[in-house]
């Protein structure tokens, strides 16, 4: 009876339309109960390693990118080491304007933030839609919902046509994931020498093919400690570029502790998905991460995912052979991005890890 309750509770709120926004603009003083969180995907940590406590999110500047070798070089080291233990790191001088930015957030918030009448011609669960808006893409199955609203843009390949994109956002839309493609581009380049390999590998083997550009609007939350912005997990792709506004709330697992990651005036977020760990061998690391819920906001933060994702194609994805040697033999089979995902979206709620599951056994 409970969990028929539960199903009625969770389809009515989303025929509303209206998102997460729309509960907060109706005055709800109480979160419905599909937002708690649960025992089940507890976010807590109980013993955290008290000798990480001096972990911090690296900032690295990318001014010397293209200049003298030896700047870059130590651009890819810092990069190299980021990339190897926490997962994340953020970026300064990666080219984007500030102008662009700013008005990147500001068509967000235009999105979300004009009349529901117009907004709700996007609200839709069809993934396989270039353009639309929802609140948490797996609402109906897991075990408690994000408190934040989505609009999901394929842009790569096949960008949408621009009528397709909202009207309030649409020329930003577009400018701005031009920009993270080739900052995206760059980090591929500097993640590939990081590896070791030729700076255009991860670009040959298709890593920048395809960008989902996810825009979250995380709506202000009257009971914050009964919610999550984003419950815990890791990126399914090869690599995130995310620009977030300076309310914060992003955290990362590091040794058992969460660790925020300050919003940083002009940065980017940068973290390695699982894609790039499966391929990378285990060298680089997709971490997991989490957005707090809070009184304050809205927040708004804009994820490029580096990933065919929706769009299928049959290349095959195993650990590098260039990094492969008897030492360092294959931890994982090979899969096609497609595969990936459908294991991704039946999320383990036993706590396994996605990719777990592509894991090869070693013989002794
Ligand atoms: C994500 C994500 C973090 C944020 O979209 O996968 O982790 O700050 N977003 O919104
Ligand atoms: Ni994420």
């Amino acid at each position: 009876m409970a969990e028929y309750d539960r199903f009625e509770e969770i389809k009515a709120f989303d025929e509303t339309k209206a998102g997460v926004k729309g509960l907060v603009d109706a005055g709800i003083t109480q979160i419905p109960r599909f937002f708690h969180k649960t025992i089940l995907c507890d976010d807590s940590i109980s013993t955290p390693d008290p000798r990480e406590s001096q972990f911090s999110v690296p900032v690295i500047d990318l001014r010397g990118l293209n200049g003298d070798p030896f700047e870059r070089r130590e651009i890819v080291d810092r990069v190299r080491e980021a990339s190897e233990n926490g997962g994340f790191f953020q970026i300064v001088n990666h080219g984007i304007p500030e102008s662009v930015m700013e008005e990147m957030k500001e068509g967000v918030r235009r999105f979300f933030e004009q009349e529901n009448e117009v907004k709700k011609e996007f609200y839709s669960r069809d993934y396989t839609k270039p353009v639309f808006y929802n609140t948490e893409n797996s609402l109906y199955t897991s075990p408690y919902a994000g408190w934040r609203d989505t609009l999901n843009c394929r842009m790569a390949p096949d960008p949408p046509n621009p009528e397709d994109l909202p009207l309030v956002c649409r020329d930003i839309l577009v400018e701005y994931s031009d920009h993270a493609m080739k900052v995206g581009i760059s980090l591929f380049e500097l993640i590939s020498e990081a590896l070791g390999l030729k700076p255009n590998h991860l670009y040959n083997i298709d890593c920048a093919e395809g960008q989902l550009v996810f825009c979250h609007y995380y709506p202000p939350c009257p009971q914050p400690e009964l919610a999550m912005g984003t419950t815990k997990h890791a990126d399914m792709d090869f690599l995130t570029v995310l620009l977030q506004d300076d309310i914060g709330g992003l955290q990362i697992l590091n040794h058992n502790k969460w660790i925020d990651v300050p919003p940083t005036p002009g940065a980017l977020v940068v973290n390695i998905g699982d894609l790039l760990q499966l391929i990378s061998n285990d060298r680089f690391k997709s971490v997991e991460h989490r957005v707090l819920a809070s009184h304050v906001g809205p927040r708004i933060s804009i994820a490029s995912f580096f990933c065919t994702c929706v769009t299928p194609t049959s290349k095959l994805y195993g650990p590098i052979k260039e990094l492969l040697s008897e030492n360092n033999p294959p931890k994982y089979r090979e899969t096609t991005v497609q595969e990936y995902l459908s294991y991704f979206a039946t999320k383990c709620l036993d706590g396994t890890k996605p990719l777990d599951r592509f894991k090869l056994t070693i013989p002794e």
